[in-house]
């Protein structure tokens, strides 16, 4: 099969935010307990956080990280995580209906986000409480001395201000299944009367409205709309959440996820704009795509939920092969392409629950197949987006009818002293041949490859575990010539690439 794309830099989205490649830590399963805290383990340091997870989130590149939840923050009492361990309350979580002893709170959060580099993303509780509890969190948090709260935060330890700017109002509101479920008319008053008293505090915070929990809520699109009704002038960013997995061995939709992404973000900020016109402001709402991943969420529905409240239970671990880590890469383009209106993301989550990153309790941790495309894009998607337009042959999918073998964005950095770097993230979606990619290089003239980098097997079902976690990478596949402005470079079945060139 042949396709083709052209790169050139008057194909302009936008730069690339840094905050598009961050992951999401909640109190569910083994994320917190036995992921990134595990006082105890061998490799666990002074504050009882794992090194050789700090040292592969690192690696994978995280930007911000959001936390405490999820469906746990709306059962969240943010003081019973702050104090003396010994005298923080346990308590039911009924969100994943397990025991949250809370020896891991606000505070170890904090030094666990300083060592991993990553900027912090606090969501409130909007489920079972609101306005008040939500401003005692932020002054808690985020003024510097000389008030209650915030000499609290100093007698328990950090005196600096944690200085968190964005904030999530909320989670997932939208679905009946979240403790505290609304109506959009509802949450959209609350979200705004939540942000309004922030922004009283601080009005540089960058604030989160809750959006649909999938693009196939019954309320999808009315949801966004009501919301933003409301809350349109105190709110930066209305949230997405996505989860794909392969249904009935449809692994052709399964592949073509991406298209799905697509849809739901020019659907959010179609009616996002919608407000904007109706209410006639000049500002414009972005995209927090704040929950996406492979999910393989109807084994888990099926699933008997546990009725024991157990301590950091293993829930929804789920492993990944190649195929999900395609699908993964194809998320990313789509979240790239969209760069003008995308600006965060998180990748859900980082640690365990359905995660990059695996560890064993008093074991090893290893990198997941999704891992790779993930840690290869934080690292090469700099400066600005470029759009290629692809023209390659379709193929039939039961969910989306025609969709093209090839899916690609290119990133391009014009960096100081010869350090300009231009890089293609491509997937083939098929699932059995290889394709030849031209590339149009002409707009970029004296630019050679340096890398193609290619994660794909024969077997695509393989995974990476805890036995053989070297199983699934990537790797080089040597690169081509330019001619004429022209490369071409093949990409295998069910493949992620990376083409760099300066
Ligand atoms: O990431 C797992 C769960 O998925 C989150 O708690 C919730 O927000 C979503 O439904």
């Amino acid at each position: 099969l042949h396709a083709s794309l052209t790169v050139d830099p008057a194909f302009r989205v936008a730069d690339v935010s840094p905050r598009t490649f961050g992951s999401f830590v909640e109190h569910m399963g083994r994320c917190v307990y036995t992921g990134i805290y595990e006082p105890g383990h061998p490799l666990a340091d002074e504050d009882g956080l794992r090194r050789d997870v700090l040292d592969l989130v690192r690696e994978l590149g995280v930007t911000t990280v959001r936390y405490p939840g999820g469906n746990f923050v709306s059962g969240f009492r943010w003081e019973d995580s702050v104090g003396p361990v010994e005298q923080r309350p346990t308590r039911l979580d009924l969100a994943w209906h397990s025991t949250e002893t809370n020896a891991f709170g606000l505070h170890e959060f904090h030094r666990w986000a300083e060592k991993a580099g990553v900027e912090p993303m606090m969501a409130v509780n909007l489920g079972t409480r609101g306005v008040a509890e939500a401003l005692d969190l932020l002054e808690y948090c985020n003024h510097p001395e000389g008030t209650a709260l915030s000499d609290r935060r100093g007698a328990n330890g950090t005196k600096e201000p944690f200085g968190i700017r964005m904030w999530c109002l909320g989670n997932e509101m939208d679905g009946p299944w979240q403790t505290g479920h609304k109506t959009a008319a509802e949450y959209g008053r609350l979200a705004a009367e939540t942000a309004r008293a922030m922004r009283m505090i601080d009005p540089r915070l960058e604030l989160v409205a809750c959006g649909s929990s999938s693009s196939s809520m019954p309320t999808f699109g009315s949801w966004e709309a009501t919301v933003l009704e409301h809350a349109y002038d105190q709110v930066d960013y209305i949230s997405c959440h996505a989860y794909y997995e392969e249904l009935d061995g449809d692994l052709g939709s399964f592949l073509a996820s991406g298209v799905d992404m697509d849809h739901f973000v020019e659907s959010v900020v179609a009616t996002a704009d919608h407000v904007r016109a109706k209410l006639r402001r000049k500002k414009r709402i972005n995209l927090s795509f704040d929950e996406w991943n492979v999910w393989y969420n109807t084994r888990f529905e099926s699933q008997e939920k546990p009725t024991d409240w157990a301590v950091a239970p293993r829930v929804i671990e789920d492993e990944y092969n190649v195929a999900d880590a395609v699908v993964v890469g194809g998320l990313l383009i789509s979240l790239l392409r969209h760069a003008d209106r995308v600006t965060a993301a998180s990748l859900a989550q980082l640690v365990n629950v359905i995660a990059p990153i695996r560890s064993e309790p008093g074991g090893p941790s290893w990198r997941q197949t999704t891992f790779h495309p993930f840690a290869q894009a934080a690292r090469h998607a700099r400066g600005t987006v470029l759009r290629v337009e692809p023209v390659a042959p379709v193929y039939d999918t039961k969910r989306f009818g025609e969709v093209p073998v090839v899916d690609a964005v290119a990133t391009h950095i014009a960096g100081a002293d010869g350090a300009d770097e231009l890089t293609v993230f491509a997937v083939n979606r098929h699932q059995s041949e290889d394709v030849e990619l031209a590339l149009d290089l002409r707009a970029f003239p004296g630019y050679t490859p340096v890398e193609h980098s290619v994660l794909n097997d024969t077997d695509i079902r393989a995974t990476n575990t805890q036995d053989n976690p070297g199983r699934v990478r990537p790797r080089e596949a040597g690169t081509g010539f330019v001619t004429d402005g022209r490369l071409t470079e093949s990409l295998p079945p069910v493949s992620w690439n990376v083409i760099r060139l300066r």
